[in-house]
């Protein structure tokens, strides 16, 4: 939970199944995007996972938000997927950004945006 001045302003979720974390649920108050407090719970949500010792990190970003998630060391992997009848990709956190969590990656620096693959495919490896 993200707070803001006392209020929650923001959610994340994570899942930790089968030395594997999967973080969901991510969203922030409309009114108090742009603050930072996503950038906050992703981290706080990253560094739980690695307390617990998983092996991969991920997430099913929708594709308008793939950008936010590149900023922050994730990478797409697989094809677009439907999920909740809304177009998704797979997104794994890179062991690069560790060691330098919130750099731009490779990727977000050229300008080569993962999310621009809007071919209809096999869903990515399952959650
Ligand atoms: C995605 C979301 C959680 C981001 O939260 P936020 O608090 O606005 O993000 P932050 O202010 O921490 O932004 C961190 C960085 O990501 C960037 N960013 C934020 N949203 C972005 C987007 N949609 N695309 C690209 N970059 C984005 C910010 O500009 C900032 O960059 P900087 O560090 O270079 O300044 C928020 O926009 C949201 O709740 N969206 C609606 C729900 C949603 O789509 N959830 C994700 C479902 S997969």
């Amino acid at each position: 939970m993200a707070r803001i001045r006392g209020r929650a302003v923001g959610t994340a979720r994570l899942v930790v199944k089968n030395d594997r974390a999967k973080i969901g649920r991510m969203a922030v108050l409309k009114g108090y995007r742009g603050k930072g407090a996503g950038k906050a719970l992703l981290k706080r949500a990253i560094e739980s996972a690695r307390k617990k010792k998983v092996k991969m990190i991920y997430l099913h970003a929708q594709i308008p938000v793939i950008g936010f998630y590149e900023k922050m060391g994730f990478h797409c992997v697989g094809r677009l997927f439907m999920e909740a009848g809304i177009p998704h990709r797979k997104m794994v956190f890179s062991p690069i950004a560790s060691r330098s969590f919130g750099a731009r990656q490779p990727a977000a620096r050229s300008g080569r945006k993962c999310g621009r693959d809007s071919r209809p495919g096999q869903r990515a490896s399952a959650a």
